[in-house]
Formats: C-alpha cells, sequence, structure tokens
C-alpha cells in the first residue's frame, strides 16, 4: 500500500527541487506523478523538445528511492499547435468553439488532433522507455472532464454517421430500431445524419443515446491509441487512466479492458455539495459522504476487480465546489485509510504545493505556497506510516452498474427529482450499513462484465436497457441458485431506448414472476409510504404498481392512489429467487429489504451502523471509519493494528478481525 503525490516541478525554481522531494521521501511517499499537463513545456515550438527538465525531476524522485509515475499530456496543447491547427477543438451543441486558455478542449474524432497526440506520446514514451525510475502512465487527464465527453464538430458528424452506417448496415435498420415514425424523424440516408443539435423540443431519445454509445467509444478509440504506443515501448509499465467521481458521462468500464488498474480522483467534501442532492451536513462539508465516496471506490475496483488507484486525493480545501470548507482534522488520513479498506493500492495527494500562478490558486496542497508543511502534509505522512500490505478485497455482493442505463434515464428522466447514482446508492448504502463490501460491475454481456456466479448477492438497482441476451444470463443465474435484488425502472426499454412492448420488467417477466401495471414519479409533499414486514417505511420519487403472477408480495403501498397495490415482490425462480423493488427507497426500508437479502444467503454483516460509520473487510482485516462526529466504541475479538476502541471525529480504526465479529456502537461518553 503506498501514499504518493502529483507534483509539478516545472512551477518552481529547480533549485527548489532537491528539498521539496527530500520532504516527499521523509513523508514516507512512494509515487510522485509528473508531467500531467506539462506539453507546452516540453516543446516549445513545433520539433524541439526539452525533457531535460523532466529528466532531472525524475532522477531526484529515484534518488529518494519512490518512482515516478508520468502523464501523457494531451489534456493541455500548447498555443502554437492551436493557432496551426485551430480544426482541433471541440464544439459545443450549438456550435460554439472551446478554446485554447484552459483545459480540455480538443475533440476525440479530430484527425488533426490524433496525429498531434500519436507524435507526443510516442517521444515520451521513447524518452522514458529504458529509465527503471518510471514506474508507469497515466493517460491524458479526467477524460470528459468539463462536460467534454460530446462533441459536436464537423469531425464528430462524419465519425458519427460512420459509426451509424457500421452499427445499422441500412437506413431502414435504423429508423426502424430508434423507432422514427414518430415526429417524421425518418432518414433516408446516414449522409442525412447530424449530431442531435439544440432543437425547440427534446431531441429524439435513441437518437441521443446512440450519440453518447458514439461520443464514448470515440473516448475508448482515443485512450486506446495512448495505451498501444506506450506499451510498445515498454510493456512493464503499467498504464491507467484518472476517471471521475459519480461521473455518467464516460463508462470507464469501457475503457477498462485496455488499462491495466483503474484510478480515479476523490474530492469527497466537493463531491458532497456539487454532484449529490441534498444539502451537504457539517460532518460532509468536513468529510463528505462515505457512501459517495464508496461507491466510487467500488465502481473502479469493481470494473476489473482488481486493486485501484486513487490518483488524486483532496488535500485540504479545494478551489471549485460551491464553498470550500477546511477538511476536519483527521480527515485528510482518513480518506486514504478508506480508500484502502475498499481495495486501493496507493493513494496519490493533488498536489504538493498550493500553486501561486494559473486557475488553482486557492486549491491547497501538501505545502503551502511558501514550500512549508500544510495540513494535508501531516495527514500524508500518518497514512503512510499507517499503511501495510494488504490482499484484493473479496465482495460477497454484486451491484450492477450500467452506464448506458444512467445515460437513457437522464435522457427521459421523468421527474426533475431522479438522479440514477443516487438511486443506486440508496440500494448500496444499505449493503454499506451492514458492513458488506460490494463490487460495482458492469451487467453480463458489457465489457469486462464478470461471472455472477462468484457473488452470493446480486443488486440490480436499474438496469433499464435489457435485451434478451441479458435477461437469459439473469435467468440463468437465477435458475442456478442466484438471488438478484432488482430495484426500480428496470427492464422498461430495449438496447435502442425503446419500450418492450411487453410490460416492464419486460423479457426477465418470467424471473420476476411479476410485471410493472402503472408507475408514477411524485415530488416532494405527496405522501410516500408502503408497509414492509408490519412497518409503515417511507420511498421517495418512484413507484411502480406491481402485478405478481407467481411472485409474492413483501411489500404494499400504504398511501395514495396506490394504497393495496404490491410494491416490493419475490419470486422463487429454479434453485435461486428474484426480489422486485418497485419504488426508490428511503434508507430506513432500504436498510430493512436489504438486510434481509443479505441473510437470506448468509451473508456475514455488522448490526446496522450508527451514522456516518461505516465497516470494510479485506484480507481479514476490519477497518472502522467515522465520517461524523459522533465517537464509536468498537468491540472486537482481534488486535487493534491502527487506532482503538474509540474512534472519534474522522478518524478510523483497524481491527484484526473479520467485519461480523466487530461490534460498533455509540460511545457512551458520560
Ligand atoms: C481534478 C483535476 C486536477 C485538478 C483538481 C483540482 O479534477 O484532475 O488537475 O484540477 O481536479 O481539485
Amino acid at each position: 500500500m503506498s501514499i504518493g503525490v502529483c507534483y509539478f516541478p516545472e512551477h518552481w525554481p529547480s533549485d527548489r527541487w532537491r528539498e521539496d522531494v527530500a520532504a516527499m521521501a521523509d513523508a514516507g511517499l512512494e509515487y510522485v506523478r509528473m508531467a500531467e499537463f506539462s506539453w507546452g513545456r516540453v516543446e516549445p515550438e513545433r520539433g524541439t523538445f526539452d525533457f531535460e527538465w523532466l529528466d532531472e525531476a525524475i532522477d531526484l524522485v529515484a534518488e529518494h528511492g519512490m518512482a515516478a509515475v508520468l502523464c501523457t499530456p494531451t489534456a493541455t496543447p500548447p498555443k502554437w499547435l492551436v493557432d496551426e491547427r485551430p480544426n482541433v477543438r471541440q464544439r459545443d451543441r450549438d456550435g460554439t468553439v472551446r478554446n485554447w486558455g484552459s483545459r480540455r478542449f480538443t475533440c476525440f474524432n479530430s484527425p488533426a488532433y490524433r496525429e498531434e497526440t500519436e507524435r507526443v506520446v510516442e517521444r515520451f514514451a521513447e524518452r522514458y522507455a529504458d529509465d527503471p525510475a518510471v514506474a508507469g502512465w497515466q493517460t491524458d487527464n479526467e477524460y470528459g472532464c468539463h462536460e467534454t465527453v460530446r462533441c459536436y464538430c464537423d469531425d464528430c458528424a462524419n465519425a458519427f454517421r460512420d459509426w451509424c452506417r457500421e452499427r445499422y448496415g441500412d437506413v431502414d435498420a435504423l429508423n426502424d430500431a430508434w423507432g422514427n415514425a414518430f415526429w417524421s424523424q425518418q432518414y433516408d440516408s446516414f449522409a442525412g445524419i447530424d449530431p442531435p443539435r439544440p432543437t425547440p423540443a427534446e431531441s429524439h431519445p435513441s437518437r441521443l443515446l446512440d450519440y453518447y454509445r458514439f461520443a464514448n467509444d470515440s473516448v475508448v478509440d482515443y485512450n486506446r491509441e495512448q495505451v498501444e504506443i506506450l506499451r510498445e515501448r515498454n510493456d512493464d509499465w503499467f498504464v491507467t487512466h484518472n476517471f471521475m467521481g459519480d461521473f455518467g458521462r464516460l463508462d470507464a468500464a469501457a475503457l477498462a479492458p485496455d488499462l491495466d488498474f483503474l484510478s480515479w480522483d476523490s474530492y469527497p467534501t466537493g463531491f458532497a455539495q456539487d454532484r449529490r442532492q441534498g444539502r451537504a451536513s457539517v460532518d460532509e462539508l468536513r468529510a463528505g459522504d462515505p457512501d459517495q465516496v464508496g461507491m466510487n471506490h467500488d465502481r473502479y475496483r469493481g470494473a476489473l476487480r482488481e486493486p485501484f488507484w486513487v490518483m488524486e486525493q483532496q488535500p485540504g480545501d479545494v478551489n471549485w465546489p460551491p464553498t470550500c470548507p477546511q477538511p476536519g482534522a483527521g480527515a485528510m488520513a482518513l480518506w486514504a485509510h478508506h480508500a484502502v479498506a475498499h481495495g486501493a493500492d496507493a493513494v496519490l495527494y493533488f498536489r504538493w504545493r498550493r500553486c501561486r500562478g494559473g486557475q488553482e490558486q486557492y486549491h491547497a496542497g501538501l505545502r503551502k505556497a511558501d514550500g512549508s508543511p500544510d495540513r494535508g502534509y501531516r495527514g500524508a505522512e500518518t497514512a503512510a506510516d499507517e499503511l501495510f500490505d494488504l490482499d484484493a478485497v473479496d465482495a460477497p455482493v454484486a451491484v450492477l452498474q450500467n452506464t448506458e442505463d444512467c445515460w437513457a434515464t437522464h435522457i427521459q428522466p421523468h421527474t426533475p427529482d431522479w438522479d440514477y447514482w443516487g438511486h443506486h446508492r440508496a440500494h448500496y448504502g444499505a449493503v454499506r450499513r451492514h458492513g458488506v463490501q460490494a463490487d460495482l460491475v458492469p451487467p453480463p454481456g458489457r465489457p469486462s462484465a464478470p461471472a455472477l456466479d462468484e457473488y452470493a448477492l446480486v443488486v440490480a438497482p436499474a438496469l433499464h436497457l435489457l435485451d434478451d441476451d441479458l435477461a437469459a444470463a439473469l435467468r440463468e443465474y437465477v435458475a442456478d441458485g442466484g438471488h438478484v435484488l432488482f430495484g426500480a425502472r428496470t427492464g422498461f426499454k430495449d438496447r435502442a431506448n425503446k419500450l418492450h412492448e411487453t410490460p416492464a420488467p419486460g423479457p426477465l417477466a418470467d424471473v420476476v414472476g411479476a410485471t410493472v401495471d402503472q408507475h408514477e414519479s411524485l415530488p416532494e409533499g405527496v405522501p410516500t409510504t408502503l408497509e414492509y414486514d408490519g412497518d409503515v417505511h417511507d420511498y421517495r420519487t418512484w413507484a411502480e404498481w406491481l402485478d405478481p403472477d407467481e411472485a409474492s408480495v413483501r411489500a404494499t403501498y400504504d398511501s395514495g392512489t396506490a394504497a393495496g397495490r404490491p410494491a416490493v415482490t419475490t419470486n422463487e425462480h429454479g434453485d435461486g429467487r428474484a426480489t422486485y423493488c418497485g419504488v426508490w427507497p428511503a434508507p430506513e426500508f432500504a436498510d430493512a429489504l436489504v438486510r434481509d437479502e443479505l441473510d437470506a444467503v448468509d451473508v456475514r454483516r455488522t448490526d446496522r451502523l450508527p451514522g456516518a460509520v461505516r465497516a470494510a473487510e479485506r484480507d481479514g482485516y476490519t477497518w472502522v471509519t467515522n465520517f461524523g462526529s459522533d465517537p464509536v466504541a468498537v468491540d472486537a475479538p482481534g488486535d487493534f493494528i491502527v487506532g482503538d476502541d474509540r474512534v472519534g471525529a474522522y478518524d478510523v480504526a483497524v481491527v484484526g478481525s473479520p467485519v461480523d465479529a466487530v461490534d460498533i456502537a455509540p460511545a457512551d461518553d458520560e
């Protein structure tokens, strides 16, 4: 388990580098990530390369016993390049050019940018192919950051026409698949197809979905070209990419097969404010939401079922959320432990030193702008000191996550309150509040999908686009003894984003043993309750009235026009069973239902955990992480490796016991 940092030596005088690198080594750091936005420094004019400064920085890192992680610099091409070849720039949907002067504005389909990318990546790869200090690479930076997965330039228009031609062969097949008879949206040739431009009413949902797929494929292809160049030069390098949190525009699982492992960039106090429903609590402003951060860890681990890296870990206060509070004391070390508990093998803080120029001056580093240690430096030092080597996480639960369902449900959300990630988290959070590890994995048939029989329980919160092949794989899993908990909006549509002719869950109706008679979306303020196991619970936003066929009824609506109708059913199918939950469950109900599903398959778990405390088992050890400020008492048979039996605000304990042997309760402080 390693701690590292991101360093921009080019921002500082070279006579400072030795002191900086020595201080990194003193803190116990093992990786230094560099060169990320360095194209302008490395190639100040076309064909004139200056790598000497980077050579020197890498040598210093090696001298201090650390390894370098390099980044391809393609997120920020130099000015001269864009002046020479202005058509490398992306365009917005309305045709507005995305300009130089920031980052990530270049088009994945621009033949000119592909050429330039190949040229520069080749030069970097060649330069460091024989340098043992370079452990591996990160391609580019955060593909899609600043809403740039989808571009609408002429190169994309041409590439999209080719993409449609290849996928459908015949334009009538496309018209048919999309359902273009609606509003006379038939095409008479592939040449007439454009990217979806602004329209008075919404665009056609099937056209949008295919455009999103096409844009995603463009990123996969662009990344693959970079990976191939790097691997060709040195096959021992690892190659990864730093993905983003709660980010739905890019399907990381589609890029995963080309990478050795996935990485992501974790900024807990920002994410709790800018990509999640609800107002962040005081504790979330100080430490973030454990399930929001955890679900991203589990997504980037789950895509390949391999340890992942946190390539950028929040180092202190940041500059981009609505407000930028200082993290709570301990939070910077807590985040590293939490990542490791969820399967990270390395956590690299972003950045080494608060920068004096440019867009991110209000973003902390491990060191202050004057170079002296900041709060995060102490956190990194603590984490580096406390971490120890571990085997990978072995999760008993799979949560099926298909990014195409995120796109489709957001194209037609049916209520402003729909949030794909929030709805997933309603189910995932209930698993985590029982201390159980879950892999977020792509469903059968998607790139890098696992065999489901590796899991005791499969949770499928919203498999919205469901074709016969996916239904067959799930049918087989259940028939062979598997247990699945399906969530609302499952099986409504085919892969073209068109409703099935049969009622939801379409081709899965026999496995679920029930169908959806009606669905409704509901705003806050309308009573939304149901009865489960003798208790009345809340749900929110979405409700389906179920018609059981073979299935038995587990929960019934208790309010509104649906009162008395089934809301949750369970069906025995073959040797297994399928539970269908037709609502977005509120936490109390999700916890009760998920607890019963876990118990039905004997998954080892804790009692329901208090507040923002979470437990996670890895390699026989259990991490107790407290993202809240109320202390908890921990009772376990094993030794405490980190911390002790009282875990206070934003603190952690690691104990040598399996999770079901650990008892966690609010501390009695009186
Ligand atoms: C990330 C990005 C970094 C830096 C950081 C600031 O999204 O990859 O380059 O901008 O945010 O928090």
